[in-house]
């Protein structure tokens, strides 16, 4: 990085941690220059998006090489190559959802292809940019049905070193989905394929598909926040309001994540939102993990209590206090698979108390909390609990609360049906409950 460059990322990054998610951008910023960049992400930009909105897609993808990170870009280009071949008379024909390619339509694929990668090259030159034009010679491929479909390959080998050397120059690799038999031939690679092909070569920390929708939608039309699939994967496949396309897309995405570790995740966002989606915990745009199952316990003995004890303390960034847990008399608690989340209640007369609601600083953004807290609620329709007047997640409490009550230090929330006359010993009880934690150092 030259001396100027680095100043100005400097500055960039300045003015970011200064906005209203100033800590979690600098967080999600160290957490992805850590990685080795090759490892950082995969882009997959649909043509469409190169159509409509190429000069939004440029200013995003520059910006994060500002910031200095370089992802790996890989584009389809459907709708230029319907135009194209229209043009010369070539009838596109689908089977399985490829496009069969003639010997023909080769020509025009190869052309057409180029002509976009080119054009997206240029458009983050031109938005301050650099950028590696990478149309072909990446995706060594095997014709998959030459009869039935003609000239489309599937990737069997990523030649990785056109790609190592744009990247080391500093350039953003940007990749068509063109590949070559070992023979030479040109085969149109279906862009799913070729995604899948470079996702599990590299191994990325983030897959992000940057589409015109921006993110994939629920009942309402509305931008599904995230995605588990570890618990929504079944129920979302049967919904009837899922579309046999985003049935495909979400399959789709959890071959991807299955053959990653954990850590990794999609999004779906677009390129006006992608800065928003990859550096704050909220995102915008659609986040998809493997995720972990979530498990209900009623009986304390089959708790790793050592586990939710490092869960507690790690979260709240102190431990709880001794004798702590064998005072708690457990009502209920609902755990991730690997202790990253977790709500634990005692009884309250009639009233179910959230005792302790738990989540990973690292866990955060992954819809996780979210999942632990929708158990939480459909188990305990009437719910108390209190927090800390200090402690951030309380604008999310305030969102999901029907009441609540502040005083000095405390704030109380209620959440469900309640009657006034019962409510009120039960929240002076709550705010004469003795601190559970140890005091913030
Ligand atoms: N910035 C984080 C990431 O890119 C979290 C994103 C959360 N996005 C969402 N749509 N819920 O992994």
């Amino acid at each position: 990085m030259s001396e100027q460059t680095a100043e100005v990322r400097q500055t960039i990054i300045q003015l970011l941690s200064h906005m209203r998610d100033g800590k979690e951008v600098r967080d999600y910023l160290n957490r992805f220059s850590g990685l080795d960049q090759e490892r950082f992400a995969v882009i997959k930009v649909g043509g469409a998006v190169i159509e409509e909105d190429l000069e939004g897609l440029a200013a995003s993808l520059a910006f994060l090489q500002t910031v200095g990170l370089s992802p790996i870009v890989v584009h389809g280009g459907g709708p230029q190559l319907d135009t194209a071949l229209a043009e010369a008379d070539i009838k596109t024909e689908r089977v399985d959802g490829l496009r069969v390619t003639r010997e023909a339509a080769v020509p025009v694929i190869r052309e057409t292809l180029t002509r976009a990668n080119l054009a997206l090259v240029d458009a983050v030159r031109d938005a301050g940019g650099q950028a590696a034009a990478i149309p072909s010679g990446v995706f060594e491929a095997e014709l998959v049905d030459e009869e039935r479909l003609g000239r489309v390959g599937e990737p069997t080998r990523i030649r990785f070193d056109l790609v190592a050397a744009a990247a080391r120059a500093g350039q953003a690799p940007i990749l068509a989905c063109l590949g070559e038999t070992r023979d030479g031939r040109t085969v149109n690679v279906n862009a799913d394929a070729a995604v899948r092909a470079l996702v599990h070569e590299l191994q990325p920390y983030k897959i992000v598909f940057l589409t015109g929708t921006g993110g994939l939608l629920n009942e309402a039309g509305e931008i599904l926040s995230s995605i588990n699939l570890a618990t929504d994967f079944e129920n979302l496949i049967a919904a009837d309001w899922v579309s046999g396309g985003m049935q495909l897309k979400i399959e789709e995405i959890k071959r991807l994540l299955d053959a990653l570790p954990l850590t990794s995740s999609v999004s779906i966002t677009s390129p006006k939102e992608l800065t928003r989606e990859l550096f704050t915990h909220a995102g915008a745009g659609t986040l998809i993990r493997k995720g972990e199952k979530i498990f209900a316990v009623s009986d304390k003995s089959e708790l790793d209590m050592s586990r939710l004890d490092a869960l507690v303390a790690a979260a709240f960034g102190r431990p709880v206090m001794a004798g702590y847990w064998e005072g708690l008399t457990l009502d209920q608690a609902f755990v991730t698979e690997n202790y990253r989340a977790a709500a634990v209640t005692h009884k309250m007369g009639e009233l179910v108390y959230l005792d302790k609601f738990a989540v990973m600083d690292e866990a955060r953004g992954e819809g996780l909390g979210r999942a632990v807290w929708q158990r939480l609620v459909d188990y305990a329709p009437r719910l108390i609990w209190r927090s800390r007047t200090t402690n951030p997640v309380n604008g999310f409490y305030f969102d999901q609360c029907n009441g609540a009550v502040r005083r000095d230090e405390w704030t109380v929330f209620w959440r469900g049906p309640m009657d006034p006359a019962d409510l009120a010993p039960v929240i002076e009880h709550v705010f004469a409950l003795p601190p559970t934690l140890e005091d913030p150092a």
